[in-house]
């Protein structure tokens, strides 16, 4: 019986892999650590069988006391900010997040670990963004191409896996990371493309799409990422790192459009949905694509990211089973079945700040 902390678990990402994990292993003890920031959400975890430590994971102390009294041989990291447009406002929070809590759990991990000789393992999940940005014919990232990143959220990415691949070579610690591609799915915070797209067509809202919308991003649904963590977990070996990919790789104009008609055939199907949300085009026979609005580019914006996972096919045997348009279509259901979810979301403040944030970008187009 294995015992993990896994950071971050009442994200988006992690409250998935905590789904995963203890349905796939109901042996295991699962303890999540998060601070509950504005993209944690104890919601996320209702009905999971895991034990939630809101916390930080820059407090050495605390990590030290739940790696000892849980018994913790396996650390799963997803703890980080996580989204570009909030980096290129407030770098800070990144690097304090990213790259200085990272190393807290590694000095923790160095400390009750590999100076008491326990067997153990500390998994870290990154991001294809370290790489840079690809041009329209360049070959996919593997995990030999050079570091390169580009926003202050990758640097601070790429910072934390340096620091994990100096734990492993200098001091021996037993680790492995992914580096896997834009994610989606349920429980993910509507800031992000897919979601906050959703949630804004069904309210009528624009949807902003920044500079020509031709930017390229490999889709991932987040059920096959906890697949593949899981798989690294298990057969990955020490010290390596893996790339996961979703095989689809679409500019998001087509993810746009194929957002815009499965909202409008979702309320076509099911003439309840225009009762439940009115403002939407589709509730008055309008194509939702008349939402669409063009407005001024994120800047430093990388043009294409793409992931070779033949790495991890061949040694873990890794697959993604979900193409974009099923994983999409899921994913549309879920957010309609689901309004509390994204309702107790929005009546935060933080959405004013998404929406001012995007208001500012139309404005200045
Ligand atoms: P998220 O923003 O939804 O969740 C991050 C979680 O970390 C939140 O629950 C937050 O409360 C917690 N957290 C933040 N700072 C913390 C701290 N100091 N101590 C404890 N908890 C803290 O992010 P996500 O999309 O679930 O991403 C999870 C991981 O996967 C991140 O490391 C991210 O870089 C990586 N990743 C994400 C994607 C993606 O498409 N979402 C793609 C590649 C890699
Ligand atoms: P995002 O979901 O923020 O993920 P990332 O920046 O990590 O790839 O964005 C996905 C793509 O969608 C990216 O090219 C930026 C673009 N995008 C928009 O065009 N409009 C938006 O409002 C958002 C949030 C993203």
């Amino acid at each position: 019986m294995a015992s993990l902390l896994v950071t971050g678990g009442a994200g988006f990402i992690g409250s998935n892999f905590v789904a995963h994990w203890t349905a796939t292993r109901p042996g295991d003890r699962v303890t999540v650590l998060d601070l509950l920031t504005y993209a944690g959400n104890r919601a996320n975890l209702d009905g999971l069988p895991a034990e939630l430590v809101v916390g930080d994971i820059r407090d050495e102390a605390l990590v030290t006391d739940l790696v000892q009294t849980r018994g913790i041989d396996t650390i799963v990291h997803f703890a980080a900010e996580s989204h570009v447009d909030r980096s290129i406002l407030g770098p800070d929070a990144f690097i304090d997040a990213n790259v200085l809590g990272t190393h807290a759990l590694l000095k923790v991990a160095r400390k009750q670990w590999v100076d008491t000789g326990r067997p153990h393992r500390f998994h870290h999940v990154s991001t294809d963004e370290v790489y840079g940005t690809l041009g329209p014919n360049d070959p996919a990232f593997r995990e030999d191409t050079p570091y390169a990143p580009n926003s202050p959220y990758s640097a601070s990415k790429a910072a934390s896996d340096h620091l994990v691949r100096a734990y492993h070579h200098t001091y021996g610690l037993n680790t492995t990371t992914s580096n896997c591609s834009n994610n989606y799915g349920p429980f993910h915070f509507p800031e992000k493309l897919i979601p906050l797209f959703i949630i804004n067509a069904l309210h009528g809202r624009h949807l902003p799409i920044y500079g020509d919308g031709m930017q390229v991003r490999d889709w991932l649904h987040v059920e096959d990422h906890c697949r593949g963590i899981a798989a690294v977990i298990d057969k990955g070996r020490p010290g390596e790192t893996y790339n996961i990919g979703g095989g689809a790789e679409l500019p998001n104009l087509t993810v746009i459009d194929t957002l815009c008609a499965a909202v409008d055939a979702a309320f076509a199907a099911d003439p309840g949905l225009a009762a439940r949300f009115p403002d939407a085009p589709a509730a008055k026979g309008q194509p939702t694509a008349t939402l669409k609005s063009f407005v001024t580019d994120r800047p430093g914006h990388d043009r294409r990211y793409a992931i070779d996972c033949s790495k991890a096919t061949a040694e873990l045997g890794y697959h993604p089973q979900h193409s974009f348009e099923s994983g999409f279509a899921q994913t549309l259901k879920w957010y309609l079945d689901h309004e509390g979810w994204w309702r107790g979301i929005l009546d935060g403040s933080y959405m004013d700040w998404v929406k001012a944030n995007y208001d500012k970008r139309a404005a200045a187009r």
